[in-house]
């Protein structure tokens, strides 16, 4: 059962608003995010791209950025569109990313709709493997 409930509609157009600040000039690819937060609040996310291609930041993470310094809550749904409006998965990246933000029962939309963490990241690297001191 879900505390928060979930309108993927409007999370879906959130991230696709979030594709108009999109810096993409070398994939063509304009990636928006949106996320819910347990405290009701809905932040998003744009790509940026950079001449060096390896230093491009995701959606998912301009929109952790804005997390930490426009308030913290756990998030509780997140969706990501392009500027065609196609629902997009994560990369393996974002997915470790925002576990840590989110845990196993964030819920993350895709091509095929909804699916949780704990399905889209298995026996994924968290805290717990770090020494304890
Ligand atoms: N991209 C994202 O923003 N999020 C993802 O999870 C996958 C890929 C962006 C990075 C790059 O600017 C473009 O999509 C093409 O890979």
């Amino acid at each position: 059962m879900e505390i928060t409930p979930i309108d993927w509609t409007s999370l879906r157009a959130a991230a696709f608003g979030a594709t108009t600040n999109s810096y993409a000039p070398y994939s063509k690819l304009q990636v928006g995010v949106a996320a819910l937060l347990a405290d009701g609040r809905i932040i998003t996310g744009c790509n940026v791209e950079n001449a060096s291609f390896g230093l491009t930041f995701c959606a998912e993470v301009t929109m952790i950025g804005r997390l930490r310094m426009e308030g913290v809550s756990p998030l509780v749904a997140v969706a990501a569109t392009d500027q065609f409006r196609r629902q997009l998965t994560p990369c393996g990246r974002c997915r470790q990313i925002l576990m840590e933000h989110g845990g196993p029962d964030l819920v993350v939309d895709g091509p095929t709709g909804p699916r949780p963490m704990r399905e889209l990241l298995p026996d994924w690297f968290g805290p717990d493997e770090l020494p304890s001191s």
